[in-house]
């Protein structure tokens, strides 16, 4: 996969990208993430990029002309066209679901702004989908392109390492994911369920199950229903 990124702040992305998996997943040609400046595409000399909104109100607006230009130069770099993302408060939830449907592409080009917000003909005219991380206000989409990128690449064949696998993650099956324990057996008085260290993997499995249900329950009471509404037909036979 290819991930374009067009941004104002490269560097905030050299950490994130350059550790763990995603620095692995990159060594390894499972991803290949090119960082492109918005600002670098500016057509005076100032290297202006935002401007007042029509119509008043606060704060400053990305202004389209440095975006289309920035996205014309990545876009004929890669035999694919690409799925366009704008990272945005007002955008689609992005979803463990619209993450899987996002790691089947072969190119992402992430539009993340900055300032009060973007001009409207950036999303109309590059066909970009409106994409958010969740209900709050970040103060741009580096973060959140980073969010989106970390869920998508470890998606990717290879990426994880061995003995890792994204089957058991939390939403894969509209559940929590069940707890973990490691050693030692017992730690400040707190003990590992005594079914974990039974190696009956039948129990365990239904234990895991059972758990997985009532933290969704307790904790995600909204998953839970959505759950109970729609049951998936892969995993209505489960136990
Ligand atoms: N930009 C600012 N806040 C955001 C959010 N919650 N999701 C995506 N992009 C954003």
């Amino acid at each position: 996969m290819r991930i374009d990124v067009l941004t104002l702040f490269p560097e905030m992305f050299h950490s994130p990208l350059g550790h763990s998996i995603l620095r692995r997943a990159q060594q390894q040609d499972i991803v290949e993430i090119v960082l492109s400046n918005i600002r670098e595409f500016a057509a005076d000399s100032y290297r202006k990029v935002d401007d007042k909104p029509y119509g008043g109100g606060p704060g400053m607006v990305l202004m389209p002309q440095p975006v289309f230009d920035a996205f014309d130069n990545v876009r004929t770099r890669h035999p694919d066209p690409g799925r366009a993302i704008l990272l945005t408060p007002q955008g689609q939830p992005l979803t463990q679901e619209k993450v899987i449907d996002l790691s089947r592409e072969k190119r992402l080009i992430l539009i993340a702004g900055r300032y009060e917000g973007f001009d409207e003909r950036i999303r109309i005219g590059l066909d970009a989908e409106p994409v958010s991380i969740g209900d709050y206000v970040l103060s741009g989409g580096e973060l959140p392109a980073m969010v989106l990128i970390d869920a998508v690449v470890r998606l990717l064949d290879g990426a994880l390492g061995d003995g890792d696998s994204a089957a058991d993650d939390s939403f894969s099956k509209g559940l929590l994911e069940y707890p973990h324990y490691t050693r030692p057996e017992e730690f400040r008085g707190m003990k590992v369920p005594e079914i974990l260290l039974s190696g009956d993997h039948g129990k365990i499995a239904q234990w895991r199950k059972e758990q997985s249900i009532e933290r969704t329950k307790k904790w995600r009471p909204d998953l839970w229903q959505k759950r109970q509404s729609q049951p998936d037909p892969k995993t209505e036979n489960e136990p």
